[in-house]
């Protein structure tokens, strides 16, 4: 059944911003991440520990993460692929971090140059330090309902690379419909092939919109009892690896969809809404969520 409550993640910092052609000005990201965390978001992806070669719009994380204006109670956290941008997150203050895998071979050789057996294996040294340092790991896994290069990707797949993050030591696995391509049925079969060796309340839902089907595969999850919903702010957002991704689900539409289902969540639309008003203009993007443009225009 439904969940009582809900942690929604921002994700808007980080994925929402990492695809911008243009230059984000550091302060425009601190800015953001403050408003959300005004909002009431707990829980805000600041940045990513990434190549800058790789992600250009990420280069400034030593500065987003040192800069950031901390409040109590708030988790701010940052994807880290290996050990050196583990080791460069720490130094900066980070509060939890994240590795990145996928359950397809194309596209893990095209995100992180590795392939998925590499990949579990570069991580389990960061697991190993972070736990030294006293760091909770959450794991993403990616094209969880289908794959830019390689199509279809069997929920079986999808379970075993969830599994082998959640074995190694991943507190929570978020998983990631990457291009939007997932619809709720599916969305639902995948998740009960993961759930069969994670618990529930260690899952996240992490999905794209890109074919307008990321709120109703939520209802699906949020059905099954999933808890943890990655959500961005305007339904800013895409992968730099993923041609054609679009943003995360809206944040605000995923808070309004939890107050018509009465499950807590302790953000406050209105400011929420203000936000993605706010940052839009701001970075010149439309604004995808549709509960943010009707609330703004009131
Ligand atoms: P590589 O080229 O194979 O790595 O990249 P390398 O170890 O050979 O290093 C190459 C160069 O990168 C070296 O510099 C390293 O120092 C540097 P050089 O000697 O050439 O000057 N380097 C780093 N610099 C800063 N921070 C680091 C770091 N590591 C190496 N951490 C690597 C491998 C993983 C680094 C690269 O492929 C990469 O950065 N990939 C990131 C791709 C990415 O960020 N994708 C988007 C995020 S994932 C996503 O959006 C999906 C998600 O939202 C869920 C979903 O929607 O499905 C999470
Ligand atoms: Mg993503």
């Amino acid at each position: 059944g439904f969940p009582k409550q809900v942690r929604l993640v921002d994700v808007a910092p980080r994925d929402g911003l990492q695809n911008e052609p243009d230059a984000i000005a550091t302060d425009t990201k601190l800015e953001l991440i403050d408003r959300l965390a005004n909002a009431g978001l707990r829980h805000i992806e600041a940045a990513s520990f990434v190549s800058p070669k790789w992600v250009p719009q990420m280069a400034d994380h030593r500065e987003v993460m040192t800069r950031l204006q901390r409040r109590p109670g708030v988790t701010y956290s940052a994807l880290t692929p290996n050990l050196k941008g583990l080791e460069n997150a720490l130094e900066c203050g980070v509060d939890e971090v994240a590795v990145f895998g996928a359950a397809s071979e194309a596209f893990s050789k095209k995100n992180i140059n590795c392939t998925i057996a590499e990949s579990l294996e570069r991580f389990t040294p960061v697991l190993e330090r972070a736990q030294q340092a006293g760091i909770r790991v959450r794991g993403y896994v990616s094209c969880v309902l289908g794959c830019p290069y390689e199509g279809e990707i069997a929920p079986a797949r999808v379970a075993e690379v969830s599994k082998a993050l959640f074995d190694m030591g991943c507190f929570e696995v978020s998983l990631g419909d990457t291009i939007g391509t997932g619809t709720p049925l599916k969305a639902k079969r995948m998740l009960e092939a993961v759930a069969r060796d994670i618990p529930m309340d260690r899952l996240a839902a992490h999905f794209h919109d890109t074919y307008g089907q990321a709120l109703a595969n939520l209802y699906a999850v949020l059905e099954e009892g999933v808890a943890v919903i990655d959500s961005s702010v305007a339904g800013l957002g895409g992968c730099p690896y993923a041609k054609g991704a679009a943003g995360n689900v809206a944040s605000e539409d995923v808070a309004y969809l939890l107050n018509g289902l009465g499950i807590e969540h302790g953000i406050d639309l209105d400011t929420l809404a203000a936000t993605g008003d706010w940052i839009t203009r701001t970075i010149g993007r439309p604004n995808r969520s549709k509960a943010g443009v009707a609330l703004a225009a009131n």
